[in-house]
């Protein structure tokens, strides 16, 4: 499902983030990568979903390179198959929540049936009039969660999803995620400085230098 072979990507002035980053995804996988902060992690998700391109090495999706598509089949193929939770949750402001919601579904041309109970799925039941500026972090960041899941997405990207969420929330959100990852066959990659979190995917990669490497299960 996803590949990535020798990717290497720094920033100006030369700071090398990723180098020579290799890994392979099998389609249905689910998994958590920790690592320190700056190592690289949001940088890899970005390059993933081809919001940002690798200095050299290709990232391959279902055996296509995406840095390869034209602009349209990129978005395309972002719009239908990705579903994407930013560290900063790009909640558009002058949309209600449900309309930021039914946004993936509107530019798919999808209907528009799910809305109300992905609403209340992530606890914001009978807030879908309500404008983001009336919400509190936590709730922003449900709705960041609930518009990245309600297409059935086939890879879910997921930047620290749930750092502003009290625990108990948080773990529902994390087994809301896991169960639409798991019911849509999807491939799932969630970033996270928690083992808590780290532990609701099926397998915790560690992000360094020398690459992502999976971490021994401590059977949590
Ligand atoms: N647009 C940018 N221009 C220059 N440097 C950048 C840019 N984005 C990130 N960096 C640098 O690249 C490195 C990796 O950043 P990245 O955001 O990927 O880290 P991270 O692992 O997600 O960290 P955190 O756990 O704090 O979110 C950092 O040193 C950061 O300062
Ligand atoms: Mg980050």
């Amino acid at each position: 499902m996803l590949e990535l072979c020798s990717v290497n990507k720094a920033y100006a002035e030369g700071r090398k983030v990723l180098t020579n980053l290799s890994y392979t995804l099998k389609a249905g996988e689910y998994v958590a990568i920790m690592g320190e902060s700056g190592v690289g992690k949001s940088t890899l998700l970005n390059l993933i979903a081809g919001l940002d391109t690798p200095d050299s090495g290709e990232i391959r999706i279902n055996g296509a390179t995406i840095s390869s598509l034209d602009d349209d089949a990129a978005t395309r193929l972002r719009r239908q198959q990705f579903g994407f939770i930013f560290q900063a949750f790009h909640v558009l402001p002058h949309l209600t929540l449900s309309q930021n919601i039914a946004l993936p579904l509107l530019l798919n041309g999808a209907p528009l049936d799910r809305v109300e109970q992905m609403l209340a799925d992530v606890g914001l039941r009978d807030r879908g009039h309500h404008f983001p500026r009336q919400l509190s972090g936590g709730e922003l960041q449900r709705v960041a969660i609930a518009r990245a899941l309600i297409h059935r997405p086939k890879l879910v990207l997921a930047d620290e999803p749930t750092g502003n969420l009290d625990p108990d929330t948080a773990h529902e959100i994390l087994q809301l995620m896991r169960t639409e990852i798991k019911a849509n066959g999807a491939t799932g990659i969630i970033v996270t400085h928690s083992h808590a979190a780290a532990a609701t995917a099926d397998m915790i990669l560690n992000l360094t230098k020398d690459g992502l490497h999976p971490v021994a299960s401590e059977g949590t």
